[in-house]
């Protein structure tokens, strides 16, 4: 069966996106502009042409570009920010640098990331300390329950609170404000899971002020994959120190002095020979996606909930399902829960893909035994392309 497909919108030729496919998954691993993938190319070979002059002495500079990059657009001050690899390698460098004692509480949720949470399990486990798992509220859910679902749980032994800004699969946008207040009241440290977060939500990190932030460059941002942001607060960076030490990790001073930056900042700037070329291109990739829009990246955050809003209702009314989430509780992610009992996700997903091309996210219902849809609308997609998903599931469901 061949269909005729929907067009993207003028912006997805500025990506390298397979024009065979209806690429409506930007949620999962983002896409990266045509433009950001050269200057990573660029990068690339100037640091090839001397390997030894970047890494002794550019690496610092350049990355400090897109600390400074990134700072302004979270509101962050640069040097609390440091970059690791994924949102997920930040979670483990927040766990690992957290004393755990044999009693200590940790706390997450049910629809945390589960590689995030797999890394808060083991650290509890290897301190005997108690991970709680918050049962969060599923479909109705509001933002009044999922406070205190969470402040329920809190005891005098909760060390942490993991949650996301925007949850995976089920795509809640977390009050990510008030729970860090409230939790911080309690004297309770936070770390916020913004991997959904940086080009797709504004962020403000002075004014939430969480203890432990951690977000990807390689979603929202549109940057090159193997990039996420690992902020810090103030008060806890002196002794904080990642995963992988390196070479200047027991003779600091000097190296602080040579690198002219706090010993936070040098030790994750350098951490062993690796590609960094995902970390300067942030700085790349925050001016590409600014250039798409006179608005800038704000203007484009609000269009693309628009049109996750709009996807969200139109495929609602083809499935004749409700909407699962309350639209003050939405990024431009969003679920649909799709009418067809006991299907598996998986099945429908590559039915989507077999038989219309279309690359989408379908994930469990965790209230039911029917599949959703995960909406995830970037710029480069265009409302006809929901369209054609819509009337692909109804297809492939037997909705006439
Ligand atoms: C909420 C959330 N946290 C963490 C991650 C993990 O991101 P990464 O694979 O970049 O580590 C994801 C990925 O989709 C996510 O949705």
């Amino acid at each position: 069966m061949t269909h005729t497909l929907p067009s993207p919108s003028s912006l997805a030729q500025q990506f390298v996106l397979d024009p065979d496919v209806v690429y409506l998954n930007h949620g999962s691993f983002g896409a990266c502009p045509r433009a950001v993938l050269d200057a990573q190319s660029a990068h690339r070979e100037r640091i090839e042409r001397d390997a030894m002059r970047f890494y002794i002495y550019d690496l610092w500079g350049d990355i400090d570009r897109s600390r400074s990059a990134l700072g302004g657009l979270i509101n962050a001050d640069a040097e609390d920010l440091v970059f690791v690899s994924n949102a997920t390698s930040g979670v483990a460098n927040v766990i690992a640098n957290i004393d755990l004692r044999p009693g200590d509480q940790v706390i997450t949720t049910r629809f945390e990331y589960p590689a995030c949470n797999n890394n808060l399990r083991r650290a509890c486990e290897q301190a005997g300390a108690e991970l709680v798992v918050v049962d969060l509220p599923w479909n109705p859910i509001d933002e009044e329950s999922v406070l205190s679902a969470i402040m329920d749980r809190v005891t005098d032994r909760t060390r942490l609170v993991m949650f996301s800004l925007i949850t995976s699969a089920t795509a809640i946008r977390m009050p990510a404000e008030r729970l860090i207040n409230e939790l911080h009241e309690r004297g309770v440290e936070t770390l916020l899971d913004a991997a959904h977060g940086p080009g797709c939500v504004p962020m403000d990190i002075k004014a939430w002020n969480p203890t432990y932030c951690t977000g990807n460059a390689h979603k929202w941002l549109c940057s090159a994959k193997g990039c996420a942001f690992l902020y810090v607060h103030k008060d806890k960076q002196d002794g904080f120190r990642p995963v992988i030490l390196s070479n200047d990790a027991y003779d600091m001073e000097p190296a602080i002095a040579r690198s002219d930056r706090s010993a936070f900042n040098h030790e994750f700037d350098y951490m062993g020979t690796d590609d960094r070329t995902p970390m300067l291109v942030v700085a790349d990739a925050v001016e590409t996606l600014g250039s798409f829009s006179e608005g800038g990246i704000a203007e484009l955050m609000r269009r693309n909930l628009a049109m996750c809003l709009e996807a969200r209702d139109l495929l609602c009314d083809a499935m004749g399902t409700a909407p699962m989430v309350p639209d003050s509780m939405l990024g431009p992610l969003a679920t649909i829960e799709v009418p067809a009992p006991g299907m598996d996700p998986r099945t429908l997903r590559e039915r989507l893909m077999e038989e219309f091309r279309i690359e989408a996210m379908i994930v469990p219902n965790p209230g039911g035994d029917t599949p959703m849809i995960r909406v995830s609308p970037q710029v480069y997609n265009s409302i006809e392309q929901y369209r054609y998903c819509a009337d692909a599931i109804r297809s492939i469901i037997g909705l006439s």
